[in-house]
């Protein structure tokens, strides 16, 4: 498809939290670096009434508060200059006639169109529809694609019945499913770290590692997100989407190109080799938990059973890893803010050192996501002048001491990009993201129906207590690797 045609960047939801504060400094940076279609103008659509001057400010604003780079004034008005905005509702064609009208005037007859939904999910088969109806999804002149901000459905049945409305309109291939996740550097490094070394791979299965923990732990509250995440919780919220985007990548099987097909098949695949969780399961194989003085959070019900913590054991079915746990946890206002992978190795299967039982701990590769990016081996050494006596000892790769500190761009940068280019490896395809929410709908309706409540944690801790003994009944402990610092 061709690039050099003029390319709009249709942003629906443009007055919102996300344009400000991600995609526009995301966009900014990429058009920094020059790698943006040379004819390109980013068009906002949205209820709030801006003139584009009044838009650009509001924008500028953002740019001020959340871009993580230097810029100079010179390149913010050059990019500023192609941002446009017009005013509508989600539900009125002759505002979607209007938006073609606009796109078109700057097209002289053909142009690439990304149309972005930066909106509450309830519009996005709307907004479809009317792209459709008004004749704004044919690829006659141009290509066009459509990304999709998460949540994507509630549940296995609306995200069946929302990827058949879309595909009315649209192929799969003009579809971009974004999970940030799969934008961010180090997650990327997962697959670069397991198939362009030699080291890790023959190690990476069942006959080594003894489990797999996968933590994202926030600082944050819902902050003022209350009245949206206490319909949604954090299975939702985290688990059907960006945990278990982590556990495919760690899991799957070596894909044989670096094609989207080829990638993409490999994370459907071992998503569908997880046993799906059965009702009598839910109780010893899951946590919820729930931060004191979440009910008092504004938007959030008094009685809310809404989880802001679950913790779970999955078993993926396959050769590789039959036998070997995936713990995973996700959480608010936990002790820090650490996204870690760890995969802990089993013990020698002989140990010849006196009492070496005692100062052993196991080998473990963490890698991790944020914050400090970077990957730690941890192995035993000889403490000097004793006979034979052990201790840990790690092994560090920190991105900022290799690559320098501002080396890690933001997720949205890559994933934008990616969407420009037509390359949909780090987006979820329609099966992708259904499989996802066939593992997380049965333990949602299981908990509905066993009427329990969450445990209840207190903020800044690491959980519920309840947490601990899903691994404890394994005789395992979480390995927070900043066990070091506490
Ligand atoms: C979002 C969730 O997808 O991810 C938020 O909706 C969460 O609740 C956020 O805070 C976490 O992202 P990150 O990049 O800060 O780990």
């Amino acid at each position: 498809m061709n690039n050099d045609l003029p390319t709009s960047i249709v942003i629906f939801g443009a007055s919102g939290d996300l344009t400000q504060r991600k995609l526009i400094p995301s966009l900014f940076n990429l058009f920094r670096k020059g790698r943006l279609p040379k004819q390109f103008r980013i068009v906002g659509y949205g209820g709030t009434a801006f003139t584009d001057d009044q838009f650009r400010a509001h924008l500028e604003e953002g740019i001020k508060e959340f871009a993580s780079f230097k810029y100079t004034n010179e390149e913010w008005n050059d990019f500023a200059s192609r941002l446009f905005y017009q005013q509508g509702r989600y539900d009125n064609p002759t505002d979607f006639e209007k938006l073609n009208s606009l796109l078109k005037d700057g097209e002289a007859g053909s142009g690439n169109r990304m149309y972005y939904m930066a909106t509450p999910p309830g519009v996005f088969p709307q907004i479809v529809d009317l792209l459709a109806q008004t004749d704004q999804l044919s690829e006659e002149k141009g290509w066009r694609r459509v990304v999709i901000e998460k949540p994507f459905g509630t549940d296995l049945e609306s995200a069946r019945r929302l990827n058949e409305q879309i595909h009315k309109a649209l192929n799969e291939r003009q579809i971009y499913r974004i999970d940030h996740y799969l934008g961010k550097e180090t997650v990327q490094n997962i697959l670069v770290s397991r198939f362009a070394n030699t080291i890790f791979e023959p190690l990476w299965n069942r006959n080594y590692i003894d489990h797999v923990e996968i933590t994202v732990a926030e600082q944050v509250g819902v902050e003022h997100r209350g009245r949206f995440y206490d319909q949604v919780g954090v299975l939702r919220d985290m688990f059907q989407n960006h945990l278990l985007q982590l556990v495919s990548l760690v899991a799957m099987e070596p894909p044989v190109s670096f094609d989207a097909s080829a990638l993409r098949n490999e994370k459907v695949k071992v998503l569908s080799a997880i046993q799906p969780m059965k009702e009598e399961d839910v109780p010893h194989k899951t946590v919820l938990g729930q931060y004191t003085g979440y009910r008092a959070e504004e938007g959030v019900k008094p009685d809310s059973r809404t989880p802001t913590y679950a913790a779970l054991k999955l078993q993926i079915d396959n050769w590789r890893w039959q036998g070997v746990p995936f713990y995973l946890r996700s959480g608010k206002y936990l002790k820090e803010k650490l996204s870690q992978v760890t995969i802990e190795f089993k013990e020698p299967p002989h140990l010849l050192f006196p009492n070496a039982k005692e100062y052993m701990t196991p080998n473990m590769l963490v890698l991790y996501l944020q914050p400090d990016e970077g990957i730690h081996l941890r192995f035993e050494a000889k403490v000097p002048d004793t006979v034979a006596k052990m201790r840990s000892v790690d092994m560090e790769f920190h991105y900022a001491d290799s690559f320098g500190k501002t080396a890690i761009p933001e997720s949205y940068e890559r994933l934008l990009l990616d969407a420009l280019n037509g390359d949909p490896s780090l987006f979820t395809r329609a099966d992708e993201v259904e499989t996802a929410w066939a593992l997380i709908d049965p333990i949602i309706q299981a908990w509905k129906s066993q009427n329990t409540p969450p445990a209840f944690y207190e903020p800044g801790s690491w959980g519920p207590k309840e947490a601990d003994e899903l691994l404890a009944r394994d005789k395992r402990k979480w390995s927070t690797w900043d066990a070091r610092k506490e």
